[in-house]
């Protein structure tokens, strides 16, 4: 029981104390927004990640209107990736998040949600970037 007590504890405190709840200004150039849906559930998450100049993920925040492996998972998911760059943080499998939150099978495409929006948050960061004239993208 205290094995099984450990477990549970890291995802309730992620699900009773969310990290990184919010918003930031998806219209600001450095800050990338995925937003996705389980078609399973019709859960919806919101990722959002601000980015330095040295392309490393400074800030991030989520919202989400979801189950409560959903929210720890998005809570998860912000806190692992704060620090890294947008290739690391796309590399992150939504089995790494289930296994850190002892999620059940079922509940496997909730920490999928997670994976899926830290990466249309990158996605939406560099096809934003791309769109930039070159003064813009130097921040001018
Ligand atoms: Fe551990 Fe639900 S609290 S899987
Ligand atoms: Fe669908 Fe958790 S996101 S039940």
């Amino acid at each position: 029981p205290v094995l099984v007590r450990a477990y549970h504890e890291k995802v309730i405190s992620h699900y009773e104390r969310p990290r990184n709840v919010g918003s930031l200004p998806k219209n600001d150039i450095d800050v990338g927004t995925g937003l996705v849906g389980a078609p399973a559930c019709g859960d919806v998450m919101k990722l959002q990640i601000r980015v330095n100049e040295q392309g490393i993920i400074s800030d991030v925040k989520f919202k989400t209107f979801g189950c409560g492996s959903a929210i720890a998972s998005s809570s998860y998911m912000t806190e692992r990736v704060k620090g890294l760059s947008l290739d690391e943080a796309g590399k992150i499998k939504n089995t790494e998040i289930a296994k850190e939150l002892c999620l059940p099978p079922v509940k496997l495409h909730c920490s999928m949600l997670a994976e899926d929006a830290i990466r249309s948050a990158i996605r939406d960061y560099r096809a934003k970037r791309s769109n930039l004239s070159p003064s813009q993208q130097a921040g001018v």
